[in-house]
């Protein structure tokens, strides 16, 4: 039986391979996908989604239009990382298929009461405007939800968007408060864990020898977004955050962390957005994520190129 996901998201590069490798993917239901405010505008990220849809040939699946900003503070985009449109390498065409009718929030409350609870994923690769936003409204999803498998945050790694910060908490830190103190089953991916699921250059001519048009614009992404990481961490390559989400739900045993209490920081201006996390169980506070922190690397990128070699 398939699991139903929800995938929660603002293209961003890394957010379409992520997307292509759960649409390629049939232990993975997608109901639906849900656009954000973050790497770029969400007048950006609703088109870069369905692009990434069309891509993938799957415009059977509904793309909605979620918060255009984050739930108390103004927007901060990342076009320094993704570039102008947020999708910036491969050229691709605009989107044919239609934005679907309805406001994000809608569909994420509604598919949660409709579907039998505890069936449906949550996978958030953004800010958590949209997901917190859902929660407010509609309290009684919070029971309904099977899992929350989530892009954010980091602890050995510390920030990427400040000293302290990773870019999807900084964006929304009230959000990620929200989410993070609902109690609902959560699987965080962090930068301690993406930052090692570099593309190297073998890594990228596997995508392109592929020799198919999904591909080659992964390669062509990829080959955009590394500038960021390369330049500020000297990294081989870039790192692919948002498809390890993806690849958790897929094979978990290619991941490994911890059970551990994760706080926000939303107050001080120094720290703002920063996962407090407990590793070593410092504290009593209540064990409310299962932080990841490592991955076979080589199983990551087979999983991943074996399955786009599927579109
Ligand atoms: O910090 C990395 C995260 O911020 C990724 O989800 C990337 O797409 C951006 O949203
Ligand atoms: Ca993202």
């Amino acid at each position: 039986m398939a699991e139903k996901i929800i995938i929660d998201t603002d293209p961003g590069q890394d957010d379409a391979v992520a997307i292509l490798l759960a649409l390629a993917s049939p232990e993975l239901e997608v109901l639906g996908i849900t656009a954000v405010a973050g790497n770029v505008p969400l007048t950006l990220t609703q088109r870069n989604a369905r692009i990434v849809c069309e891509l993938a040939g799957r415009t059977d699946v509904p793309v909605y239009a979620g918060c255009d900003a984050p739930l108390k503070r103004k927007l901060v985009t990342a076009e320094h990382v993704h570039g102008k449109t947020g999708l910036d390498g491969p050229v691709l065409p605009e989107p044919t298929m239609p934005l679907a009718e309805g406001h994000a929030v809608d569909f994420i409350i509604e598919t949660l009461r409709r579907e039998a609870p505890g069936t449906v994923t949550l996978c958030p690769l953004g800010p958590l405007t949209n997901v917190a936003t859902a929660l407010q409204r509609a309290p009684d999803i919070a029971g309904r939800i099977r899992r929350i498998v989530l892009m954010g945050g980091a602890y050995f790694e510390v920030g990427n968007i400040t000293p302290t910060a990773e870019f999807n908490i900084y964006v929304d830190p009230e959000a990620a408060e929200i989410v993070f103190r609902s109690g609902v089953p959560l699987v965080v991916l962090p930068l301690d864990v993406t930052h090692k699921a570099l593309v190297t250059g073998p890594r990228n001519q596997a995508f392109r020898d592929l020799g198919t048009p999904v591909g080659k614009a992964v390669a062509e992404m990829t080959d955009f977004f590394e500038r960021f990481d390369k330049e500020k961490y000297g990294s081989d390559g870039a790192p692919l955050h948002d498809p390890c989400v993806t690849a958790w739900l897929l094979k978990p045993g290619l991941f490994t962390g911890r059970e551990i209490n994760v706080e926000i920081e939303t107050v001080s201006e120094l720290t703002l957005g920063m996962t407090v996390a407990d590793w070593w169980g410092i504290t009593d506070r209540p064990k409310n994520a299962l932080f990841i922190g490592d991955l076979d690397a080589d199983g990551f990128f087979s999983l991943l190129t074996e399955r786009l070699g599927r579109l």
